[in-house]
Formats: C-alpha cells, sequence, structure tokens
C-alpha cells in the first residue's frame, strides 16, 4: 500500500478516478443529498479500490453492465471518516454508487428559510475544502486525484442550484414540484473543489464573462459591490498568464457561511459582510479569483503543503491590489496581514510546529490547524524571493511556475526544485529551507513600509497619551485606514474612551465588518455595556469564523461578558455551521472553568 495523504485512503497503487457523474436529489426536509455517482477509472481496472466516505450510506456498487461490485465499509476513524473498500472484478470501466448523505455532513449546511435573507426558502450550500468531500460523496479524497465531473441535481422547483461548474442546462425534475440542474466541469480538479449552492438565487451579468447570484433581495447591491470584477481579472491576467476556467462566476451566500470566500472555481462562494456598500472589502475577491491560478490550477498535493494554495494566493492577491490602487493600498494589506499573523504567533508560540510552513498534520484535523500562519508567512517567502530575485525575474518564475505545473498537485519540495532550477542561489540567499521546515519568523523577513502607516501607527500609539484624530484627517481615511488605526488602539478601554471613540468614528452602525468587528472587540475587551446589543445581533447573525473567534475571545475578559457570551451562544449556536460552533463551544468552554 502507498499512502501519499495523511489524510486519506487514496493509494497510488491503486486505479485512478478520472471523472464524475453525479445524479442527486436534494431533500430540504430530510437534510440528505440522495442519488448515485459514477466514478469512471483512468483505465479499466481490477482489485482492491478504496474510497472516502464519511457519514454516507452506502446502498450498492455496480460496474458498467450492471454487475454488482462487493465492498465493505470500514471502521469510523475519528478525522478521516470510514474506508470504502471495493473489489472490483476485471475490466472494471466505471462504477455507480448508490447513495445518501448524513443530516450531519460537515461539508452541508442546510439553513431554514428564516437564516436567509428572503426568509421564504430554505438554503443550501457545500463547503468541501480541506477533507469534507467525503461527507458528500464517496472519492478518492485527495488533492492528488484530480477530476472532471458532470452533475445532474434535483431541486425543489422555485429554487435555484448552482456549481463548481459550467452550466449544461435545466429541465422539468422527475417528480412534480422538482427541477433538474445540470452542470459540466470539463476541468480536472481536486476534490475538495467539488461545491454546490441551492436557494432563491437571482444573477446579474456583470462582465461577459461574470456573473453575480444571490438572493433576489441583495442581487443589486452584489452586482454594485462587485462591478469591477473585470478588470480584477484583465489585472490577475497580466501578472499570472490566461484566465483558464473560463467563466467567473460568484454566489454571495446567507450570513452562516462560516468563511469570507471559497474559491470553487467557476463560482467563488463569498459572504455577503463583503457587502459594505463602498466596495471596501473586495480583497477577498481578489483573493479567491487569484486562487485561480494558485491553487485551482496549481494544487497542494496534501494539506500539509497548503501554504502553496494560500501563502501564494496571499502574495498574489497583494500583487493585484498593488496593480489595481497602487503601492500604498497594498503596504496596508501587508500591514493587516502582519497583525493576523502576530496573534497567530503569539498564540502558538514561536516554536510551534504549526508555525512551519510545510507541515506534518497526520493524525490531526486540518480544521483544527487552521491559521494565519500558511497565508502571511507564506506570502512573506514569496515576497522575500521576489526582493532577492527583483521584480522582473520573480515575475517570470510565478508565470513559469504557473505553466508548467498547471492542473497539477505538487508537494513543497517540487516547488523548491523548481525554485532551484529557475532561479538559482536564490533560495540559499534567501534561506528558504529554513523558511518551510523552521518554525517561527525568520528574521530576514521582508518589512513594509509606507508613510501612511507610520503616521498610522504613530496616532494609534499616542492614544493612552490623549492623541485624537482630527475629524477632517478621518473624513480623509479610506477603511483600511481607519482599521489599520483601529488595530493599533489598547484592546482594554476606559467607558468614557470606548464613547469617545465611538462618537469620533461612528462605529456601532457600521456596515463594514472588519472595522464593526474590530470596535466590538475593543468594546467586548472593555467591558462596555452600551454594544452589547449590537455583539448580540452580529454574533446571532453572521456565522463568519473570522469574526466569531475574536469577538468570543474578547467576550472572555470579564465576568459579566463570559455570562454575556455563554447566553449568546445558547441561542444562536443552532444557526452556525458544525465548524463554527466547534470552535466557538472550544473557546468559551475554556473560559467557564
Ligand atoms: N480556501 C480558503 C478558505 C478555506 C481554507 C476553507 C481552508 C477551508 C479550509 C479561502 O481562499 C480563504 O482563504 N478565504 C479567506 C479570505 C481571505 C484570506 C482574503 C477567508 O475566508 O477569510
Ligand atoms: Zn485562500
Amino acid at each position: 500500500m502507498s499512502r501519499l495523504d495523511p489524510h486519506s485512503c487514496f493509494d497510488a497503487t491503486q486505479p485512478r478516478t478520472r471523472r464524475l457523474r453525479l445524479r442527486l436529489s436534494v431533500d430540504f426536509q430530510e437534510r440528505r443529498l440522495t442519488g448515485t455517482v459514477v466514478l469512471e477509472l483512468a483505465e479499466p481496472a481490477s482489485g482492491t479500490l478504496d474510497l472516502d466516505t464519511k457519514g454516507l450510506e452506502i446502498h450498492s456498487a455496480r460496474g458498467q453492465s450492471g454487475g454488482e461490485i462487493p465492498f465493505h465499509l470500514g471502521d469510523e476513524e475519528p478525522i478521516l471518516g470510514r474506508r470504502l473498500r471495493l473489489d472490483l472484478p476485471p475490466g472494471t470501466r466505471e462504477i455507480a454508487i448508490e447513495y445518501r448523505t448524513s443530516p450531519e455532513a460537515v461539508a452541508l449546511q442546510w439553513l431554514a428559510p428564516e437564516q436567509t435573507e428572503g426568509k421564504r426558502h430554505p438554503f443550501l450550500f457545500s463547503q468541501c475544502q480541506a477533507i469534507h468531500a467525503r461527507t458528500m460523496v464517496p472519492v478518492q479524497d485527495s488533492p492528488r486525484v484530480r477530476v472532471s465531473y458532470a452533475a445532474e441535481i434535483t431541486v425543489p422547483a422555485p429554487l435555484v442550484a448552482v456549481m463548481s461548474a459550467g452550466p449544461a442546462g435545466e429541465r422539468p425534475g422527475p417528480k412534480a414540484g422538482t427541477r433538474t440542474f445540470l452542470f459540466d466541469m470539463p476541468q480536472p480538479i481536486p476534490p475538495y473543489l467539488l461545491a454546490l449552492a441551492v436557494g432563491d438565487l437571482e444573477s446579474r451579468d456583470l462582465s461577459p464573462r461574470s456573473r453575480v447570484f444571490s438572493e433576489p433581495a441583495t442581487v443589486e447591491r452584489a452586482a454594485w459591490e462587485f462591478a469591477g470584477i473585470e478588470e480584477m481579472i484583465l489585472k490577475a491576467e497580466g501578472l499570472f498568464g490566461p484566465y483558464e476556467w473560463d467563466r467567473y462566476d460568484m454566489i454571495v451566500l446567507p450570513p452562516a457561511f462560516p468563511y469570507g470566500g471559497m474559491e470553487n472555481p467557476r463560482m467563488t462562494f463569498l459572504t455577503p459582510t463583503l457587502l459594505a456598500g463602498d466596495r471596501s472589502l473586495v480583497d477577498v475577491v481578489a483573493h479567491e479569483l487569484a486562487h485561480s491560478w494558485t491553487g485551482n490550477l496549481v494544487t497542494n498535493a496534501t494539506i500539509d503543503h497548503f501554504w502553496l494554495n494560500e501563502g501564494s494566493t496571499t502574495y498574489a492577491e497583494r500583487r493585484i491590489q498593488e496593480a489595481l490602487h497602487g503601492e500604498e493600498a497594498a503596504v496596508l494589506g501587508w500591514a493587516l496581514g502582519q497583525k493576523a499573523l502576530d496573534q497567530e504567533m503569539e498564540r502558538f508560540g514561536p516554536d510551534s510546529p504549526l508555525t512551519r510552513l510545510r507541515t506534518d498534520l497526520k493524525g490531526i484535523d486540518p480544521d483544527d490547524a487552521f491559521s494565519s500562519v500558511p497565508y502571511e508567512k507564506g506570502a512573506r517567502l514569496l515576497a522575500l524571493i521576489e526582493r532577492t530575485a527583483g521584480r522582473e525575474r520573480f515575475d517570470r518564475f510565478l508565470r513559469d511556475y504557473i505553466a508548467i505545473f498547471r492542473f497539477t498537485s505538487i508537494t513543497s519540495e517540487e516547488w523548491l526544485a523548481f525554485l532551484q532550477e529557475k532561479l538559482p542561489g536564490v533560495a540559499e540567499q534567501a534561506q528558504v529551507r529554513a523558511w518551510l521546515y523552521e518554525p517561527g519568523i525568520p528574521a530576514n523577513a521582508p518589512v513594509f513600509r509606507s508613510r501612511a502607516l507610520e503616521e498610522l501607527t504613530t496616532l494609534a500609539e499616542r492614544w493612552a497619551q490623549g492623541a485624537r484624530p482630527a475629524p477632517q484627517q478621518i473624513a480623509a481615511w479610506k477603511p483600511r485606514e481607519m482599521l489599520v488605526y483601529m488595530q493599533r488602539l489598547p484592546r482594554e478601554m476606559a467607558h468614557a474612551d470606548c464613547r469617545a471613540l465611538d462618537d469620533l468614528l461612528g462605529l456601532t452602525g457600521r456596515g463594514n465588518y472588519e472595522i464593526l468587528v474590530e470596535w466590538l472587540v475593543i468594546a467586548a475587551g472593555s467591558d462596555y455595556e452600551p454594544v452589547f446589543g449590537r455583539l448580540r445581533e452580529v454574533l446571532t447573525r453572521v456565522g463568519r469564523m473570522k469574526y466569531l473567534r475574536p469577538l468570543y475571545k474578547a467576550l472572555g475578559g470579564h465576568p459579566r461578558t463570559r455570562a454575556l457570551a455563554h447566553d449568546i451562544f445558547a441561542a444562536a449556536s443552532p444557526g452556525y455551521h458544525s465548524l463554527s460552533r466547534r470552535v466557538v463551544e472550544s473557546m468559551i468552554g475554556k473560559y467557564t472553568a
């Protein structure tokens, strides 16, 4: 047996899946997907084939001519789920598996109508990264196994289905009151990029190759917020090469979505907290778009090389930002990232193996290891290489990297070998091995400076001495500048100062969630009662883990806010994604004791 991925029973000596054909029906009452997946093999095969499953009920397995294929489900393993072992008769070209998902499938979040904007229809969305595709489909759930796919998804008639695939038509469903949506994804993708959303959806065209989907109540706001998408795609193509996925569509999900964005190919999934009304949070879209090259074309071979996906994409995101808005804007992006990295280093400690870029997560749940380290340390490594080699050479390296490894899944070691080949001497000069294999942030980390950043930092650091920004200064700030300023303020303030800050910056009523949450973190940490109502509102409505984490953490500082946290969590948690619920439970569990 040859296991190359610690989080999958994919075995490189066994047959490989090349394409999936899904036929599923979406049952909102039972909270299940029921149907068939056909796995087409790369070549006719026989013998053992192991698939990953978690929570799936397997009803039957048949070969291309309808003959039964013997199968056996292994014991449940806590993180990995159950191995489905098939015993293929000679000449097996494809395997049809009839199955249904569990109502507890981690990949699937089923929303009641009250959790949507329109309040009339239920909603379903998937989130498969890193190892949850196996709760939706029995597959070789390792990013090393790339598959194309086709799908037929049957939903209740008023609802619309979208997938990480091209639309391929629509027809009346098999039962009255149902509709079937057809999809085709011709390019091979890792299984974690399988994605499905179903709801009361409308769309607006943004450019000939891009449109945004969302519930009717938010679609106009979404179209306005993301109107600049074509310009962004053009800039990205200039930097990284042609966009290879045909269309770039987006869907704005209900607020329970646990991430800011997810780079599902042809259909980026986004949190509605990006709809700030001023286009100030579109850097998340730049990030997900950049994954079209780094992540979706060139993919991490396993989660131990996750930095290749996220570090490269964070670097790429800031290059897009620079191309669109100039160097000063990109420096602010680096500064926001630095804060996240500093906090993470404090959380883990400088010697923690989780602060290595190349990790060893065997036996560890990828969701528990998730942090900003692969993003920000990874992006800094690439910026360091850029500075060492010079931008022109580095840009050529990046484009070559994408062109050579497109549609493959690679390791940190393969990346390093390519770097050494294309930019000889640079890896040694930049001490790339220490960056990859050692914990902490090396001393040669690049520093990002600008006048604006220095001024904001100085002003915030003098808060305790009574320094305050002047109203004209505040009026001239872009949202990011205000955010950088706020991140440098004390985490706990006297109530009079809380009030003064809120009055000065008009914080409690903000629609920009980055700023709002930063404020609520300060206010919660200060036990500042006037915002408790707003805190409850935000924590009840929004499921994005990036916001839940710091808010619940800040609430841990005082007896009264601890009680508030438990109270809010008890009421809000049934609406959270199971991942968010788990994260918050472990945080507030720590502060009951
Ligand atoms: N691919 C990630 C989200 C993800 C990572 C989901 C690992 C599950 C497991 C996505 O591209 C991402 O990084 N989203 C960020 C956006 C930000 C860094 C601009 C987010 O959700 O906050
Ligand atoms: Zn990402």
